[in-house]
């Protein structure tokens, strides 16, 4: 028999657009962004952790059965640690349990850790069902809400198995941050000074308006409706206008990676007792020292950031416990090119990106000289 090959035509072109709500006391609007289009008829499965439930959980779920709406409640236990297979194994079955179908609709409410681990589930159960995100923490407002990035962890690497899988709407309640802790609120304050150093600076003098210039505290911030629904919003706007275009990943998304080439190796190196935000906030100062030494930016706009992360109460200097070689290893574990060359990115002045050849974001550096900047810095 001759060999036949013949091509099945698929070329897709879909439309993915979402809504982004922020506001204060939004359980309504959750209420209401579920009875949009054919997310009306389903059936609706909240899946939350076990400190969310009782702070948001299960209002938003009494709405939503005060509408009409059938609604159970799942609630794994709060924490990084679950954000696992396994975790996500028990959902499902709950689920099947409870006898819930391709009619499902889930509403994630929580921090990342939700999210991300309901957009999963959502991403795979019966081939896919849609999801609403109700972000209640800064940090998956200000990252983890907008991407369609959704994963669990391994043993082997964060995040590792995964799917993108737009939510449906995304809803960032600021009065959620109400109950957050100061350590909370900082935790996400490394990824909004990242935002306002790669996208805006216009945003970044708002920050230190009220951080630097006025001395406000995290606990004052999240009261503060002006300030805290710019942070809200500009923080998902910028995300979006790296990722729209970008969607799977590639030069335009690799903007965001700045501060995190260097904060993740820290947090790595750290052994996670350091919190992404402040490892964050290390690596944006360390990175905004090294672009003065390349000519990116002044040292007066590097003056400026590491101020206005101090202000917020972040670190700005490596830790003296962590050594360049424990960084140099987690940094080259998964990063390494052909060249041995690590790419990084920088911000031009504050509020942009440089832009290298072929209009690349990213530049290659030399293990060795990441290495002796390191040491400088240590
Ligand atoms: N998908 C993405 O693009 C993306 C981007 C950044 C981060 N992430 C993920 O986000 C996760 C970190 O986010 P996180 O810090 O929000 O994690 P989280 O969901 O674990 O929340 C942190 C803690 O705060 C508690 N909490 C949540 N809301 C609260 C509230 N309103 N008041 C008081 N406590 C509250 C949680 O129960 C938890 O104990 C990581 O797993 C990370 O990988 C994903
Ligand atoms: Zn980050």
């Amino acid at each position: 028999m001759e060999v036949t090959e013949f091509k099945v035509e698929l070329v897709r072109t879909v439309d993915e657009s979402y809504p982004i709500v922020v506001g204060r006391g939004l359980d309504a609007k959750v209420v209401e962004l579920a009875s949009r289009g054919d997310l009306a008829e389903r059936r609706i499965a909240v899946i939350t952790d076990t400190t969310v439930v009782e702070l948001a959980g299960k209002s938003i779920a009494r709405a939503l059965a005060d509408a009409g709406r059938r609604v159970d409640v799942l609630a794994f236990p709060a924490g990084e640690p679950n954000k696992v297979r396994a975790t996500k194994e028990a959902l499902e079955d709950q689920l099947i349990a409870l006898g819930c179908g391709r009619d499902t609709l889930i509403v994630a409410v929580g921090g990342g850790v939700v999210t991300d681990l309901a957009g999963f589930v959502a991403a795979t159960f019966t081939r896919g069902v849609p999801y609403i995100s109700v972000s209640t923490t800064l940090l998956g407002a200000a990252d983890a809400a907008v991407g369609g990035k959704t994963a669990v962890d391994t043993p082997a690497a964060t995040n590792l198995i995964g799917a993108f899988h737009q939510p449906s709407a995304v809803v960032i309640d600021v009065d959620r941050w109400l109950t957050l802790s100061d350590a909370q609120i900082r935790d996400g304050m490394g990824e909004t000074v990242k935002h306002a150093c790669l996208g805006d600076v216009q945003y970044f003098d708002a920050l230190e308006d009220a951080f630097v210039t006025r001395g406000m505290s995290p606990a004052e911030f999240v009261r503060d409706d002006g300030l805290a629904e710019l942070v809200a919003r500009r923080n998902c706007e910028i995300k979006r206008d790296f990722v729209v275009s970008d969607v799977h990943e590639g030069n335009r998304r690799m903007a965001l990676n700045l501060g995190h080439t260097i904060g993740r190796a820290l947090e790595t190196a750290m052994g996670y007792t350091m919190s992404h935000g402040e490892c964050v906030a290390v690596g944006l100062n360390l990175q905004a020292k090294w672009g003065v030494q390349f000519g990116y930016l002044t040292q007066g706009e590097a003056d400026r950031i590491e101020r206005l992360l101090r202000a917020i109460g972040l670190p700005t200097a490596l830790p003296e416990s962590v050594t360049v070689e424990a960084i140099m290893d987690a940094m080259t574990h998964d990063k390494k090119g052909k060249s041995g060359a690590i790419r990084f990115v920088f911000e031009r002045g504050i509020g942009d990106m440089m832009v290298f050849d072929d209009g690349a974001l990213a530049r290659p550096v030399p293990s060795e000289e990441i290495a002796d900047f390191l040491r400088s810095a240590i």
